[in-house]
């Protein structure tokens, strides 16, 4: 059992909703470890596309996925323009994981404006039953903005479409990032 921590939730959430012949998107594609799962889950007959915006990211994801034996679309785009590349009411799965490349330009982050429009986009993507996990950073040099703009946006959204649970740790230190999980309901 991995220990108990936001990506540890995440990854948990994402075996008990991901089923063989999923459609999945990772709009942060990092080093991979996402996108690898989503492959495991989705299966053969399932697809993943994988987003990010260095090039060294899709390496890792790619390198990753070769030692695995697992394949993905990979994408050096922008996860706010996810909507060109599936159809609405079509996905089953998005995930992000916010923040910055550990290793990559650290000036090369995430963002509240893009974070944002991309997550409304993600929700127009989910299918009736489809999911969305979030991992939140904020503190240190990535600052509050992106999380306060994210939480704020999803504080909004329809009740009638989608069910968004938010979990923050309450006693833990250091500003651990907040897992959000969504349902779209109708
Ligand atoms: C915390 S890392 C993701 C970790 C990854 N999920 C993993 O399993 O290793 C955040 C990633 O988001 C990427 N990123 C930043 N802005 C982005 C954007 N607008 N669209 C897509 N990816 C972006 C960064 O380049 C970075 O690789």
């Amino acid at each position: 059992m991995e220990g108990l921590n936001t990506l540890s939730m995440v990854h948990a959430f994402l075996r008990a909703q991901v089923r063989p012949g999923a459609l999945c998107i990772d709009a942060t594609a990092g080093r991979g470890r996402d996108t690898a799962l989503l492959c495991r889950l989705a299966g053969p007959e399932g697809r993943v596309l994988a987003f990010d915006v260095q090039q060294s990211a899709l390496d890792q994801t790619a390198a990753l996925l070769d030692s695995e034996g697992l394949r993905a679309e990979l994408h050096l785009v922008g996860h706010e323009r996810m909507a060109e590349f599936a159809g609405a009411g079509s996905v089953d799965c998005v995930v992000f994981n916010f923040g910055r490349l550990p290793g990559g330009d650290p000036q090369i982050m995430t963002r509240a404006e893009s974070s944002v429009a991309a997550v409304r986009a993600a929700l127009e993507l989910l299918r009736v039953g489809g999911v969305l996990a979030l991992a939140i950073y904020y503190g240190g040099p990535n600052g509050y903005e992106e999380r306060d703009a994210l939480l704020d946006f999803l504080g909004g959204v329809d009740p009638k479409r989608y069910s968004v649970l938010c979990c923050d740790w309450r006693n833990r230190r250091g500003d651990p990032p907040i897992a959000v999980f969504v349902w779209r309901e109708h």
